[in-house]
C-alpha cells in the first residue's frame, strides 16, 4: 500500500525534533539486531553537526518524515565536497510500526531531489543484512538499485586465544625483518602525518569496492586532522598501529571504540602500501593494536569488522586470529534520471 501521508521537514542538530530524528534509527537498528545496543544519539547529532560546519571535506543534509508530530522516518544525506563529485550517500530509517506505507520511498524520492539539486547523479547506500529477507534489501531492489559490494561482517570474541596471537605475532615479526611497529590513539603523530594522509587515499582505491561508483579520495594532512577530530567528537576513542620503514609510515590499522559502551569496538580502515606487500605487515599491525586494547581498554568484548570476500589476505588474517562470520553489509547504487 502505498499513500504516504507524511510531512517531509528538514532538519538540523540543534532543532527539537533531531531527538525524534534519531529515536527512529534506534528503533530500526533495534528491530534488526535486538541484541546490540544501538548508535547513541550523541553520535548522530555530532555527524550532523559537522556537515553543516564550513570548510569539511563532507557536506550533508536531513530529513524528518512527519505523521501528525511524530518523526516516524528519517534521512540523512551525505555530499562528498573534495572528491566524487557526482554522488551522494543516502541513509533511509523508517519505524517500525509505520512501515510499508511509503515512507521510506517519500524519502528517497526527496534524497534523489536533493541530491540532483547538488549536481549528483548516483546515490550510494548501505544495508547492514543480519540475515537474509532484510526489509532494506527488498527496499533496494523494489527501486530499482544494484548490489555493487557485499561485505562479510565477522565479530571478534575478546580476549583473543593467546596462542593463537602469539603465533600470528611471531609469524609477522620473521617475515618483516626493517619494519618497526609504533602505535598512537587518537592522534596520528606529527612526523606521521603526511604518510597517513597517503595511505588513507590509497585506502579509498585499494580497498575492494566492488561495481560502486566511486573515484579516489583527495586526502592531505589537515583532511586526516579533521577525520580524527570528528571521530573524536563522535564520542570515540581510536587505538592505532603503524609500521615504519626508514622513517616512513607504510601500514596502518585503526579501531574504534566508542567510549559510552566500550564493550563493542569497531575495526576501522587497515592498510599496506602496495610496494610493502608480502611482509606480514597487515598481521603485525593488527595483533600489536589487539596488544594495545589489551592493555589500554580491556572492557572491550568484541570487534566487528566488515570485509568483501575478494580480500583474502585481510579476510585470512582476520580469520586467523578468530574472527567469526555474523552477517553482511551490502552497498547499493542507483543512478539517477
Ligand atoms: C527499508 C526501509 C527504509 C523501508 O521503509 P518503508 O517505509 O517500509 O518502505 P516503503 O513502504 O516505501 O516500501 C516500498 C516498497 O519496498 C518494498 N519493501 C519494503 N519493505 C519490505 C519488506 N519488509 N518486505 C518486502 N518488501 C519490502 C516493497 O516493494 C514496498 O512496496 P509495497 O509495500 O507497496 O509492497 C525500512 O524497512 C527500514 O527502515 N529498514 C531499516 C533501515 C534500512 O535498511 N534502510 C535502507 C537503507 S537505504
Amino acid at each position: 500500500m502505498t499513500c504516504s501521508p507524511v510531512r517531509l521537514v528538514e532538519v538540523g542538530p540543534d532543532d527539537d525534533l533531531f531527538a525524534g530524528w534519531c529515536a527512529v534509527w534506534s528503533a530500526a537498528q533495534v528491530a534488526d539486531r535486538p541484541d546490540e545496543a544501538p548508535r547513541p544519539a550523541a553520535d548522530h547529532v555530532a555527524l550532523a553537526r559537522q556537515l553543516v560546519e564550513p570548510g569539511g571535506s563532507r557536506g550533508g543534509t536531513h530529513r524528518a518524515a512527519l505523521a501528525g508530530a511524530d518523526v516516524v522516518g528519517a534521512l540523512r544525506l551525505l555530499l562528498p565536497l573534495l572528491d566524487n563529485p557526482t554522488v551522494a550517500f543516502v541513509d533511509v530509517a523508517v519505524q517500525p510500526a509505520h512501515r510499508r506505507r511509503g515512507v521510506g520511498s517519500a524519502l528517497l524520492a526527496e534524497a534523489g531531489r536533493i541530491a540532483a539539486a547538488h549536481g549528483r547523479d548516483e546515490l550510494i547506500a548501505e544495508l547492514d543484512e543480519p540475515g537474509p529477507g532484510t526489509a532494506g534489501r527488498a527496499f533496494a531492489e523494489h527501486h530499482g538499485w544494484s548490489c555493487d559490494l557485499l561485505e562479510t561482517r565477522r565479530d571478534l570474541v575478546l580476549p583473543v586465544d593467546e596462542g593463537r596471537l602469539a603465533a600470528l605475532e611471531a609469524e609477522a615479526r620473521a617475515a618483516g625483518h626493517g619494519y618497526e611497529v609504533v602505535s598512537w590513539r587518537d592522534r596520528t603523530p606529527d612526523a606521521l602525518l603526511a604518510d597517513r594522509a597517503l595511505l588513507e587515499q590509497r585506502m579509498s582505491t585499494d580497498a575492494p569496492h566492488g561495481d560502486l561508483p566511486v573515484g579516489e579520495e583527495r586526502w592531505d594532512a589537515d583532511r586526516v586532522r579533521e577525520h580524527e577530530a570528528a571521530v573524536l567528537a563522535r564520542g570515540r576513542t581510536v587505538l592505532s598501529a603503524g609500521a615504519v620503514r626508514d622513517g616512513r609510515l607504510v601500514a596502518f590499522t585503526d579501531l574504534h571504540v566508542p567510549l559510552d559502551r566500550p564493550e563493542r569496538a569497531q575495526q576501522g580502515a587497515t592498510l599496506v602500501l602496495r610496494e610493502h606487500r608480502g611482509h606480514r605487515l597487515g598481521a603485525r599491525v593488527k595483533a600489536a593494536v589487539l596488544r594495545e586494547l589489551a592493555a589500554q581498554l580491556p572492557q572491550v568484548r568484541r570487534i566487528t569488522t566488515y570485509n568483501a570476500e575478494s580480500n583474502t589476505p585481510m579476510v585470512a588474517v582476520n580469520q586467523a586470529l578468530g574472527f567469526e562470520p555474523a552477517g553482511q553489509m551490502s552497498v547499493w547504487s542507483r543512478r539517477l534520471s
